[in-house]
């Protein structure tokens, strides 16, 4: 099994610009990369790093063997930053990360059930310890929640078909396990599947994933709770992978730093007094070598907001 390489890693590291040390916050540690690439390019750096998959925990052993008190990990959902104990809870930091979405160590281990090109139960749930496997979502959600999923998560143009074909096959072992379900959705999609430059089964992976693991509304829930934690001048980076995601985070950075809402003509508060600035007034997104030489980045969109 490879490693996850870190997406957009020297964009990140100049725009948290932590020469002077301090204080950071890496929510999404997954392999460690920018958790790493922080601490060994600034010995000043101490950091805190999140993730909700107990297999990060044990990776992040290793960092935390190798840089002693600079490093402290924590086993949780970065939803429930606000709730947190410890050095999360006293400190505020000069700069938080988000690399949203799932590892390369997740997609590409059978077992977890993300992927339709390993036959494995269908799991798909980034904290193993809790919640609702993706069969399970899939053999009891009501319909509006499949169509959810599908339509909007999944942004499956065909979703009518896989929605009427997931809940004709509950009960008959066919949303077990990740091939037949993806057999399931190339049957429902038809003759259209093969004019497809993707698999059939992507898009409604990506919808039932993001589901199962509520991705949404944990950013939703995450970002103002992160911004109340950064120092005057800290920085807080986001990198999404999915436009309802990138959606979510260019909203609530255009609010903070003043920026009109489209479609809206009265002057807000925070308008008149923006409380950041805005880093990138257009996403960074990866260059065409990083995507040659990675091409999981190439959906990748870094935003970042400087607390005033
Ligand atoms: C794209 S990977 C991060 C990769 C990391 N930056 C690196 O360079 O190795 C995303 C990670 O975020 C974690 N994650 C996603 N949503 C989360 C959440 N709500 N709370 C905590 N961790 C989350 C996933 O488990 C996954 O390990």
């Amino acid at each position: 099994m490879e490693g996850h390489a870190p997406v957009l890693l020297e964009e990140c590291l100049r725009l948290l610009s932590a020469e002077q040390g301090g204080d950071f916050l890496d929510a999404t540690f997954g392999g460690g990369g920018h958790s790493r690439a922080l601490l060994e390019a600034h010995p000043q750096v101490r950091l805190c790093a999140l993730d909700r998959d107990p297999e990060a925990a044990e990776r992040a052993k290793a960092l935390a063997a190798e840089f002693g008190d600079r490093f402290e990990f924590y086993s949780a959902n970065f939803s429930s930053l606000d709730t947190l104990t410890g050095t999360v809870k006293d400190r505020n930091f000069r700069g938080l990360l988000f690399d949203l979405g799932v590892s390369s160590f997740q997609l590409d281990q059978a077992e977890r059930g993300f992927s339709f090109r390993m036959d494995a139960p269908l799991d798909m749930r980034m904290d193993t310890n809790s919640g609702m496997t993706a069969a399970d979502f899939l053999e009891t959600a009501r319909e509006d929640e499949l169509i959810l999923a599908i339509r909007e998560y999944g942004e499956e143009v065909r979703w009518k078909r896989v929605v009427r074909a997931i809940i004709s096959a509950r009960g008959t072992g066919r949303l077990q396990r990740t091939a037949v379900f993806a057999e399931l959705i190339r049957d429902a999609i038809g003759p259209a599947a093969k004019h497809s430059r993707i698999h059939p089964a992507t898009l409604s992976f990506q919808g039932v994933r993001i589901a199962v693991n509520n991705e949404l509304l944990a950013i939703t829930d995450a970002l103002p709770v992160a911004f109340n934690k950064l120092e005057k001048g800290g920085v807080l980076a986001v990198i999404s992978f999915h436009s309802l995601e990138d959606r979510i985070v260019k909203r609530f950075f255009n609010r903070m730093s003043g920026r009109p809402e489209h479609g809206r003509d009265s002057t807000s508060v925070m308008e008149r007094n923006p409380v950041a600035e805005l880093l990138t007034r257009k996403a960074i997104v990866p260059s065409p070598s990083e995507i040659a030489r990675n091409p999981r980045s190439r959906s990748a969109k870094l935003r970042a907001i400087r607390k005033l």
